[in-house]
């Protein structure tokens, strides 16, 4: 790695773009690093510095989510320090890779989607800037499409001309986590009518709805949900998959930045 760390946001110059990378990405390997911001946020700090530099030629930021060494839990994030970090950085879109456990039956193992809605499961997170504080105002932002359909169709036409298919689009449950979920609560999922299940999507979409970024999901199945096709070692499943969609997510993102 090279170039400096900083905590001086205003030496990033204008980035349209930052990739949140998750389990299965805790680095991006293709991105030359010119520079790491290590920024303070009226929240607190983010998971990690964030990486600037630049990877298929655009510019761009990377941020891990779970932090350099993947020890932060999905519910131990600080997404309203992560979120509000890269607004400060003049990020405009983000790409959120999440790793998944499929729960409809297209939605293999080691095949990527761009979830089109989602359902929050989760509890107790920090979960808006409308926080009731002194120096905060009330906002009910709209979220009947809580990913930017623009930064979607972008994904989607990038996994096309990647000629790396897409498994599908489908709905994303995000739970608390960190355990995996049982059998029943995976048949309750699938009937409120979720095609797959991962832990950081929330608030993480909705913190980025209300600083009016747009924000879109890369999920990649690693492994089928609890139960959907028996009940076997799901970190083994997890193990043998991740490499494949990780290599499809990197095809995605060489065709998507260049037209963002
Ligand atoms: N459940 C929740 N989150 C996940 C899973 C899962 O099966 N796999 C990867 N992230």
């Amino acid at each position: 790695m090279n170039g400096d760390t900083t905590n001086q946001a205003s030496r990033i110059t204008n980035h349209a773009v930052a990739v949140i990378g998750g389990t299965g990405m805790n680095q991006w390997p293709g991105l030359a690093i010119e520079r790491r911001v290590a920024l303070d946020t009226p929240y607190g700090a983010p998971s990690a510095a964030l990486l600037e530099g630049t990877v298929y030629g655009v510019r761009a930021i990377f941020l891990a989510r779970h932090g350099e060494g993947h020890k932060i839990p999905p519910h131990g994030i600080n997404y309203r320090a992560n979120l509000w970090a890269l607004h400060q950085a003049g990020v405009k879109s983000v790409i959120a890779i999440a790793a998944v456990g499929g729960i409809a039956p297209w939605f293999l193992p080691g095949e990527i989607a761009v979830p089109s809605d989602l359902i929050d499961y989760t509890y107790g997170r920090e979960h808006t800037y409308s926080d009731g504080s002194p120096s905060s105002e009330l906002h009910h932002v709209e979220f009947s499409e809580p990913y930017a359909p623009r930064l979607r169709q972008r994904l989607i036409d990038a996994a096309k001309a990647a000629a790396t298919p897409l498994a599908g689009e489908g709905v994303l449950a995000v739970t608390q986590g960190p355990r995996l979920e049982s059998v029943a609560e995976i048949r309750r999922l699938a009937k409120d009518g979720c095609d797959m299940v991962g832990m950081t999507g929330m608030p993480e979409a909705a913190l980025a709805r209300e600083l009016g970024l747009d924000y879109a999901c890369l999920a990649v199945s690693v492994n089928w949900a609890a139960g959907v096709q028996g009940i076997g070692d799901i970190h083994a499943e997890i193990a043998q998959s991740i490499e494949n969609g990780m290599a499809k997510v990197r095809a995605v993102l060489a065709r998507a930045l260049p037209t963002l």
